[in-house]
This record gives C-alpha cells, sequence and structure tokens, in this order.
C-alpha cells in the first residue's frame, strides 16, 4: 500500500466528513496546514496498531474530530506560544533551564499557596516546574496520585481547576515551565470508565483488560515482572463487581488501559489536550514502557508502545505544538533510549546516570560510569536528558549488566550490595536509606531516602561528627554539580536543596506505611526554609552552595547547549567530562568521587589548550604547566581556559 497516498485520500474523505465552521478562519488554516503536515505519520503509526480492524476509519475520523475541538478549546496564549516555539524547537536546551519537582500539598498546602511560593522559586532559578500528579484520585492509597479518577478533576484538596490554570498563568508571567503527569497507562478503579465497566458496561470494559478467568493471565503471568511485591503477588485483580479479573501492574487499584482498542487510544488523547490546554509546556508520560501487552513477552517496550506514543507525540503537534513529551522509562538503558526522538519523547528522565551517580558515590569508582555514559548518553540533538538524582520513586539499579560484567563486576551481586550499602546492612556505610519493594522469594528490593540522608547527613548528624558532616554535604554538593553540568535539564527534588532528611512519620500512617517511598516524600515547611539560611548549618552550607552552582551555570552558555564526552584520567575515582558547543567554548568538569585527596596529570588540561586554567567553581587558576591537578574530597571542578 502507498502510504503517502492512502494517507492523503483518507484526509480529504475525513475532511469532507468534518465540518470546521466552529474554527475561527485563522484556526481552520492551521488546522489544515497541522494535519497537512503530519497526518501521513499519524495514518502510518495508528495503521501500524490498528489497520487490521473493520472500524480503523470511524476511529480516525473520530480522533480527527476531538482534535479538532481541543484546537477551539485552546486559548489564544497558548496558541501564541505554539507559534513561538515552533520556531525555537530547542527551547529546553538553554543554560537557564533548572528543573524541580514537588507535590502541591507537601511544599505549598494547596495550589492558590503554591502561587505565593513562586518568589521562592524564581531565587533559587526554577524554570520548570513538574507539580506531581493533582487529579481527583481515591481517597486514602491513590499510589501518590498516579491512581487518577477523573483528568478533568482536581484532588479537592489541593483546589479547584480554575485554581490550577490561574497558577498556570502565574508561572509562565515568571519565566516558569509547567510539568503535569500524563497518567495514560491505567487509571485508578474509581474512574468513571472503570465504574461502568464494573456494571457491567462492555463498552467500558473493553477499555480494560478484563478476563472471565485465570486461563489467559496466568500464561501472561509468565514473564511479567511485579513491581510491588511488598503489597500483593502478581498482575492480576479480582473484581467482584464484575466478575472478572483485570489487569493491574502496579496496586490493585490501578487498571492498566487495553491500548489495543482504538477507542482507549482517542479518549485518552482527549484527556492528553485537555492537559496541554490547562498550559503546560511538557507532559510527563507515566509508565509509559507498560502501555502494550503482548503474549509471551514482558509487556514492556514492546514496538507498539513506541507506535503509539509517536502517535500521541503527533496528534500534540496537530493541536498544541508547543508541549513537549517527556518520558518516564526506568527500564535497561538501552530500552530508555528508544523513547528519546523528537518525534517520540523529546525529554527523558536519566535513570541510568542516576543509579550510577549513587553506584560510584558507595564504590568510590568510576569506571562503571564512564563507560556507561559513553555507551548510553549520546541522544539525538533535538532532544535532552532530564538529569536528577532523586526524586519521588525509589533507586531501582538500572545499569547494563554486560558493560558491567566487561569491568569485572557481577550485576546481580553488584545490586544486591548497592541495596545493602544503602539500606544500611554494610558495614562502614554512610547512607540511611529504606529498602522498598522487596521481593521476600529473591530478596531483591530497591532503595527509597532523601539526598541528604543518602549522601550521609542523617548519620554523621546522629555521631554529631564535623568530619562527617563535611563529607555528606560534599557529597550533596557534588551530586547537584553534575546533574547541574553534564548536558540537559537539571532536576531537583524538592528538599533536597535544602538538605531535609528522611522523615519516618509515614510508618504510623496506615495509607502509607506499606510504601516506603513516602520516607523521602517531605512535607516542606517555612521553619525548613529559614534554617537553610542560618549560618553553618549543614542545611545552610547546602543551600547556598547549590545557589552558587546554578549561579555559574546560568551565567555560562557552555553549560547548557553543548556537546558532552567522557574521558579516561588515569584515576579511578575521578569522573571527568568535557563540554564543547559550537561557539568554540570548552569546559572541562573534573569530579572526585572519594573521600580522600586526588591528583592528576596536568595533562589532562590539553582539553582546554590553554595555558592557565580556570576553575569556575573555587575560582582559582591552575598553571598548566604545574605538576599536578590536587581535587580536594568529593570536589568538583568546572575548568574553563582562563582568559586573564
Ligand atoms: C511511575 C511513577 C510512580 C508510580 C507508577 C505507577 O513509575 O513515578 O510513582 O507508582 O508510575 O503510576
Ligand atoms: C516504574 C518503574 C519501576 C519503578 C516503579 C515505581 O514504572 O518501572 O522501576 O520503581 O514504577 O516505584
Amino acid at each position: 500500500m502507498n502510504l503517502t497516498l492512502e494517507s492523503k485520500r483518507t484526509l480529504q474523505r475525513v475532511l469532507a466528513n468534518t465540518d470546521l465552521s466552529e474554527l475561527s478562519k485563522k484556526d481552520q488554516l492551521v488546522f489544515k496546514q497541522r494535519l497537512e503536515e503530519n497526518f501521513v505519520v499519524l495514518f502510518s503509526l495508528l495503521h501500524q496498531v490498528y489497520g487490521q480492524r473493520y472500524d480503523f476509519y470511524y476511529f480516525l475520523q473520530q480522533l480527527v474530530h476531538i482534535m479538532k475541538s481541543a484546537l477551539k478549546e485552546r486559548s489564544h496564549k497558548l496558541k501564541q506560544q505554539d507559534k513561538k516555539r515552533l520556531n525555537e524547537p530547542d527551547w529546553f536546551k538553554n543554560e537557564n533551564m533548572l528543573g524541580i519537582s514537588c507535590y502541591v500539598d507537601l511544599f505549598a498546602g494547596d495550589l492558590a499557596s503554591l502561587e505565593e511560593k513562586i518568589p521562592y522559586l524564581t531565587s533559587l532559578g526554577i524554570t520548570y516546574l513538574h507539580l506531581m500528579p493533582l487529579y481527583k484520585s481515591p481517597k486514602g492509597d491513590s499510589d501518590g496520585g498516579y491512581a487518577v479518577s477523573d483528568y478533568r478533576q482536581t484532588d479537592e484538596k489541593l483546589g479547584s481547576i480554575k485554581d490550577l490554570k490561574r497558577l498556570s498563568d502565574a508561572l509562565s508571567e515568571a519565566g516558569i515551565n509547567l510539568v503535569l503527569d500524563f497518567v495514560f497507562n491505567h487509571t485508578s478503579d474509581e474512574h468513571q470508565w472503570a465504574k461502568e465497566a464494573q456494571k457491567g458496561n462492555t463498552e467500558y470494559q473493553d477499555f480494560y483488560w478484563m478476563f472471565d478467568d485465570k486461563t489467559l493471565p496466568d500464561m501472561y503471568e509468565q514473564n511479567l515482572r511485579e513491581i510491588f511485591p511488598q503489597v500483593r503477588k502478581g498482575n492480576f485483580t479480582w473484581c467482584p463487581e464484575a466478575n472478572k479479573w483485570v489487569w493491574t501492574t502496579f496496586n490493585n487499584f490501578q487498571w492498566d488501559l487495553n491500548y489495543s482498542n482504538p477507542a482507549v487510544f482517542n479518549a485518552i488523547a482527549d484527556e492528553m489536550f485537555f492537559l496541554a490546554n490547562l498550559g503546560c509546556d511538557a507532559l510527563r508520560l507515566d509508565a509509559l514502557a507498560f502501555i502494550w501487552k503482548e503474549m509471551g513477552t514482558s509487556c514492556e517496550n514492546q514496538p507498539k508502545a513506541h507506535l503509539l506514543i509517536q502517535a500521541f507525540n503527533s496528534c500534540l503537534k496537530i493541536v498544541a505544538p508547543s508541549v513537549v513529551f517527556k518520558s518516564e522509562a526506568i527500564v535497561h538503558p538501552d530500552e530508555v533510549i528508544k523513547y528519546i526522538d523528537k518525534g517520540e519523547c523529546q525529554l527523558s528522565y536519566n535513570p541510568l546516570l542516576m543509579a550510577l551517580i549513587w553506584n560510584s558515590l558507595a564504590t568510590r569508582k568510576t569506571k562503571l560510569l564512564t563507560q556507561s555514559m559513553r555507551k548510553s548518553f549520546e541522544i539525538s540533538g533535538d532532544c535532552a536528558w532530564v538529569n536528577y538524582a532523586r526524586c519521588h520513586d525509589d533507586i531501582g539499579w538500572t545499569f547494563d549488566d554486560t558493560l558491567a560484567a566487561n569491568l569485572g563486576i557481577n550485576g546481580n551481586d553488584h545490586r544486591h550490595f548497592l541495596n545493602q550499602f544503602y539500606t544500611d546492612r554494610f558495614e562502614g556505610s554512610f547512607a540511611s536509606g529504606v529498602a522498598f519493594g522487596e521481593n521476600a522469594e529473591t530478596g531483591d528490593c530497591r532503595v527509597c531516602g532523601s539526598m541528604a540522608s543518602l549522601a550521609g547527613l542523617e548519620k554523621a548528624i546522629e555521631h554529631g561528627d564535623p568530619e562527617l558532616i563535611n563529607h555528606a554535604v560534599a557529597r550533596v554538593l557534588m551530586i547537584h554539580s553534575i546533574i547541574l553540568s553534564i548536558g540537559g535539564i537539571p532536576l531537583l527534588y524538592s528538599g533536597d536543596e535544602l538538605g531535609l532528611l528522611n522523615n519516618y512519620d509515614y510508618q504510623d500512617e496506615p495509607s502509607k506505611v506499606h510504601d516506603d517511598r513516602w520516607v523521602h516524600r517531605l512535607s516542606i515547611q517555612n521553619s525548613d526554609v529559614n534554617n537553610a539560611k542560618k549560618l553553618d548549618t549543614p542545611n545552610q552550607r547546602i543551600a547556598q552552595g547549590l545557589e552558587q552552582l546554578i549561579l555559574i551555570r546560568k551565567h555560562h552558555n557552555i553549560l547548557g547547549n553543548a556537546d558532552t564526552d567522557f574521558i579516561e584520567v588515569n584515576n579511578e575515582h575521578v569522573f571527568a567530562y568535557t563540554r564543547r558547543n559550537d561557539q568554540g567554548h570548552t569546559l572541562l568538569a573534573l569530579v572526585n568521587f572519594s573521600e580522600d585527596v586526588q591528583r592528576l596529570d596536568t595533562k589532562v588540561l590539553t582539553q582546554l589548550n590553554a595555558n592557565a586554567v580556570l576553575d569556575l567553581i573555587s575560582k582559582e587558576i591552575i598553571d598548566c604547566e604545574s605538576s599536578d591537578i590536587q581535587l580536594l574530597p568529593y570536589q568538583t571542578m568546572w575548568l574553563v581556559a582562563d582568559k586573564a
């Protein structure tokens, strides 16, 4: 079949049956033009997934109708933004970009009060704010909001959709991009669609994966992981109302949507446009690896998952082209990369960097980090990593076992060591972390904890040992120095900028006690912010050190849009990389992952092609003729040619 020809023909037919008169003349032109540009791709993608169905054309027609209505609903201001960003597609690569993610209630109380915190965010230099899911969700345990009961209503504790719109305007006024969650792999069992399914409505039962008996689930189960083994076994939940088994990858109240049904694609596209029209700049694609199920596979990272995400992306290009996708694929590094493309997700979490920063901190060795980054850091120039060290979730050790084996590291044993190290079961460890999702059968687990606690501050304070405190503070700053300079959007996790420690109160709360991720989902009080201003507390040293690093980043575009190369420096404790931009500037970052002084030959400075180099952080000048470079415990240097 000649796809281009058929797609043109189809578009003509569809448009002949679509009344565009409710759009303004200008929007009619825009809509037709964007369809002309994007429909071939969209058609081809959806044809690959749904083309064999007799009702394919019906759903295509319906989708165009949904897109038309969504464009009609899009505000004038957002349409202006669309125009602007079409001319500036790599806006997210700027050195000015700095992200933070937080829970509305924990950070501010509610949406209205969050508006009052904008000055705090701008004082930090934030230009990207990821608000954890704020939609209507079940009372009690809602997986931190990731069980959505209605995408068009906010959790009433936080305010209303009107408040959210107001906040989104205020943020855009302050130069802060808003990132919202697009939780599209599952809904909560209280979503209207799920309730209809429970009542026996077959149209909506087809929105989910429902089975009369265990035969098929058992067959699927043979190849599936268990994501939350601490709460239950298996991936299916019995629904007594419907008398059926339901596919529930995460908690039993999170029902996986059935994307083999094109009605689901259309319905979710409609919800996606609603979110885009609230004024967000990026949508975080939650659990995107899981959206396609295929018997006999792990049902993760399936080729058709990619096709569907690309199809959503091309719908967005038609309705809201200023909005980008951010991938949340916390999977094998070779799979993470596959979601990153301008036609799929322009942004992606960098879980490999995250995990390996913690690995190098534990081992004081950087080989695995360097080699892994060499293999997996480079992505298309139209896209960017979102580099983070902590987030609302646990740390999973998703590195490449083959690459590790080449370095003499046994993946499974090493993961076991890392888990022991970070959950304080390894003698000499500095970390205070909590095991998460412990699998009783395999002993496998993942790790939770705030950055400061994992980096040793909690223990150091318990011991009252100033040197240990120094080390912990230095580790926190060192971690931040990497995510701020390695290339991509640095993403802070609320509370870490103030060096806050784990909070164990969740252990007394029935709706939280089984989910140890709450140990690092911290509520931020004004007193925490004030405490970080008190001279010479660890919190102050962290907050102030971070502030300084951020300022440097904003003043040097070499820390923004530039290429990264990872280099070997003949010292296994030091992580090193260069950044080069097309204006001919170079920066060399050196990071000491150990609590001992490390020396390097000044030969590494030839990268900078200068007689003397300046460390942007300490402001020290190093003579390239001198015998060696000395890095203090956990010191980072950002070196550039000294112009003086
Ligand atoms: C993502 C979220 C996590 C949630 C899961 C299910 O991984 O980050 O918090 O539990 O998806 O929605
Ligand atoms: C995610 C990941 C898993 C993560 C979990 C949330 O989708 O695949 O590794 O830890 O959900 O806890």
